[in-house]
């Protein structure tokens, strides 16, 4: 027998990923068409491929496609070929993605992405497996198996006249869903022993591993680029933090760095939830950003004689401030006032529970999971506080 591919494997221990795998290897058995959802990363093409190698069509191709990479006008060519001289540039015939599909799987992915014309000529396939090419009038036959997948509502596309309804029932004969990683529970330490595995084998480095607490912050971490931000995180603590053991400080500075790099601003293409957790993500940099500032605050409160100039609100000038003399007032009182002029921990601990319940939309559960504390705390302090009074 073969053995599996790396890129097939599918691994997962959930209860969900089981269900999944069982009714993955069910429809492998047929050639009906999959409709698989998920957000982006959640190893939609993986599944897809599983599907292949496990049907009777795995000795032919497999044939990936991303319909949203390619240009509207082209797709179509792309897809089902064509004539030399159908249109400027076609020097030569050629035959298309459903041809080379021919007794193997195509995977369109972002089928969302499809334009109306293409969606007339694809449900045709599907519903008689004929076509012609581009600019031809002979009738040509394939017998591809279709796999699509998307990562927007298709549901919402329909309802919007975006997307024919007659293709979405056509294509949701049977749909897999799969979860998004943070649903995944223990999953999230099988897929980064698989990924650090892998990536000590690509760079030849030897991994040192977590500590207890950055063990708690992979599975508390929302994951919005799924297992696809996942296997990039640990290549770049493989390689940047080579021979050191990776503390949660560590593991909080990459997600914070690799958060940096996406945008807040609303992008129509992004769902709901993904919006969120970018939002959550972002969270996690401000709770960051605050414990440096407390931190930074016990530093001066505690070991330093006076209030560092460029944090504190001062005299007029630093010059000034330096060279003038200490005033003449106990030791105590000295401390009072510079203690009076910082916001105290209890504000600033206030603040950062108001920020955070405001940022997701003052749902209690989450918010808590988001700043590392039980729900039961949260409300305790929330009353301490005298939060939303
Ligand atoms: N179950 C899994 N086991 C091991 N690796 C996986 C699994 N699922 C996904 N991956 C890895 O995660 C990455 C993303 O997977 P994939 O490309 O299938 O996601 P996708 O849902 O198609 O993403 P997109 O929406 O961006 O197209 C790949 O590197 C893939 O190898
Ligand atoms: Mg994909």
């Amino acid at each position: 027998m073969k053995p599996a591919r790396e890129h097939s494997l599918l691994l997962g221990q959930s209860s969900v990923m089981i269900r999944l795998r069982e009714l993955a290897l069910q429809v492998a058995e047929t050639d009906i068409t999959v409709l698989i959802t998920g957000e982006t990363g959640s190893g939609k093409e993986v599944l897809a491929r599983f599907i292949h190698e496990h049907s009777r069509r795995s000795a032919n191709n497999f044939i990936p496609v991303n319909c949203g990479a390619i240009p509207s006008g082209l797709l179509e060519s792309e897809l089902f070929g064509h004539e030399k001289g159908s249109f400027t540039g076609a020097v030569q015939a050629r035959k298309g993605y459903f041809e080379s599909a021919d007794r193997g799987t195509i995977f369109l992915d972002e089928i969302g992405e499809m334009p109306p014309e293409t969606q007339v000529k694809f449900l045709r396939v599907l519903e008689t497996g004929e076509f012609q090419r581009v600019g031809a009038s002979q009738t040509i036959y394939s017998d591809a198996r279709v796999i699509a997948a998307t990562n927007r509502n298709l549901y919402q596309e329909v309802a919007e006249n975006r997307f024919r309804e007659d293709l979405y029932y056509r294509l949701r004969s049977v749909e897999l869903q799969l979860p998004p990683l943070r649903e995944r529970g223990r999953d999230i330490l099988v897929l980064t022993e698989h990924f650090v595995r892998e990536a000590e084998l690509r760079h030849g480095i030897s991994f040192e591993g977590f500590d207890a607490e950055a063990v708690d912050m992979l599975l508390r971490y929302p994951w919005p680029g799924n297992i696809r931000e996942l296997r990039n995180l640990i290549d770049s603590l493989l390689v940047l933090e080579k021979g050191r053991k990776i503390t949660s400080g560590i593991l909080e500075k990459h997600l914070i760095q690799r958060s940096r790099h996406k945008s807040l601003v609303h992008d129509p293409s992004r769902s709901e939830k993904q919006e969120l957790n970018l939002i959550y993500s972002s969270i996690i940099q401000l709770r960051q950003e605050m414990s440096e500032i407390r931190h930074l605050l016990q530093l001066l409160l505690h070991n330093r004689p006076q209030p560092s100039p460029l944090l504190l609100p001062g005299p007029a000038s630093q010059t000034e401030a330096q060279t003038r003399e200490p005033p003449a007032v106990p030791a105590e009182t000295r401390t009072a006032e510079k203690q009076a002029a910082l916001p105290s921990l209890g504000d600033i601990e206030k603040q950062t529970i108001i920020d955070t319940l405001k940022a997701s939309g003052n749902n209690k559960r989450l918010a808590a999971k988001t700043l590392g504390i039980t729900e039961r705390t949260l409300y305790r302090k929330i009353k301490s506080y005298g939060i939303g009074n």
